[in-house]
């Protein structure tokens, strides 16, 4: 006997709603280990039944099925669940990996462009740091996953099956996370802040994506790429249908106090990854605000400059 708790129309990770999901695991007489609640949706509802789960009797097994792009290539192999709180993302949380994942890609058939897209984010994520094939792939087909029936297709599957591999790689040594030096960090240094700043019009893959993009030019700074790496990697992300520039990053005080919230978060340290070279990371802890502010300059004259290509071309 299962509970199903079908959430693709809850919008926000709030405490309200996990609180609401544990009275409906109360209510409906879920067993303490044998009714497992299948949560079928995107990240938001995986995160919030699993943070409910983690909670309710100090902990009940769940299932997770997630039914995005974002779901199936991060979430899945993820140990976390959260909500968001005190105008921070994933303030409140816990580790508490589902007993099953099961992935289906069929799902993705209904979802929407713009969330095909934010998906993509963290398979350009992991492929910028991880693996110059992968990058490679998504260079030639990525475009790919905004033709229809693209889900069947056998370069799709290959994507998301190396990313989600790539990912768990990462993960499964390092699931408690007593290691504070993640590369899977990468995106994920600046954009926190500045996704929850502008929640209403970022999605969490769009600010991780700008965040690379970032991140990529303070690798250029320190001579780590090159100009071509540098606008080869704009251009897959233009591929991808990403945002090339959002104004949050230009906005000198934000980026600074995203990147200190950043630092509380790896427990005083910037940690920061970098690439240093297409598919490879390395950390740096000495990032200075006038490379931040360079950054942030570069940033808007690349993406303007990509964007003035492709409207030439
Ligand atoms: N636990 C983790 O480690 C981890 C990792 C990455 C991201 N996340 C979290 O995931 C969340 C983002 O997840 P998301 O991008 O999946 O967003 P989401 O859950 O909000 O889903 C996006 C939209 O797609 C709809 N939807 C879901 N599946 C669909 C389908 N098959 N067809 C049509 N519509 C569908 C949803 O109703 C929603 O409107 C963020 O809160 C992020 O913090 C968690
Ligand atoms: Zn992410």
């Amino acid at each position: 006997m299962f509970t199903l708790i079908i959430l693709l129309l809850v919008k926000r990770k709030t405490l309200a709603n996990a609180i609401r999901i544990t009275e409906l695991l109360n209510q409906t007489g879920t067993k303490r280990r044998s009714s497992p609640p299948i949560v079928l949706g995107g990240g938001v509802s995986c995160d919030l039944v699993g943070f409910a789960c983690s909670i309710y009797r100090r902990g009940i097994p769940y299932i997770r099925i997630p039914t995005t792009l974002l779901g199936m290539v991060d979430v899945s192999v993820a140990a976390k669940t959260a909500v968001n709180h005190f105008g921070f993302r994933n303030r409140l949380g816990s580790f508490h990996p589902a007993s099953n994942t099961l992935l289906y890609p069929g799902f993705l058939n209904t979802l929407a462009v713009r969330h095909v897209s934010n998906g993509l984010a963290e398979v350009f994520k992991i492929a910028l740091i991880k693996s110059k094939y992968l990058l490679d792939l998504l260079d030639a087909h990525g475009e790919k996953f905004f033709k229809s029936g693209f889900e069947t297709n056998s370069y799709i599957s290959e994507i998301i099956y190396i990313a989600a591999e790539l990912m768990s790689e990462e993960l499964a040594p390092n699931l408690w996370e007593h290691n504070l030096k993640r590369i899977v960090d990468y995106g994920h240094s600046f954009s926190p802040l500045i996704e929850m700043t502008y929640i209403d019009e970022l999605l969490h893959g769009e600010a991780v994506a700008v965040d690379c993009l970032y991140s990529a030019i303070l690798s250029q700074q320190r001579n780590m790429l090159n100009e071509d790496q540098v606008y080869k990697i704009f251009d897959i992300a233009k591929k991808l249908r990403l945002p090339l520039y959002h104004r949050g990053f230009s906005d000198e005080k934000l980026v600074l106090a995203a990147l200190d919230d950043t630092k509380i978060h790896r427990d005083g340290n910037q940690n920061l990854p970098l690439m240093c070279t297409l598919g490879e990371a390395v950390f740096i802890n000495d990032l200075t605000e006038e490379e931040m502010r360079n950054a942030s300059k570069s940033l808007q004259n690349y993406s303007a400059i990509v964007d003035m290509d492709e409207k030439q071309a």
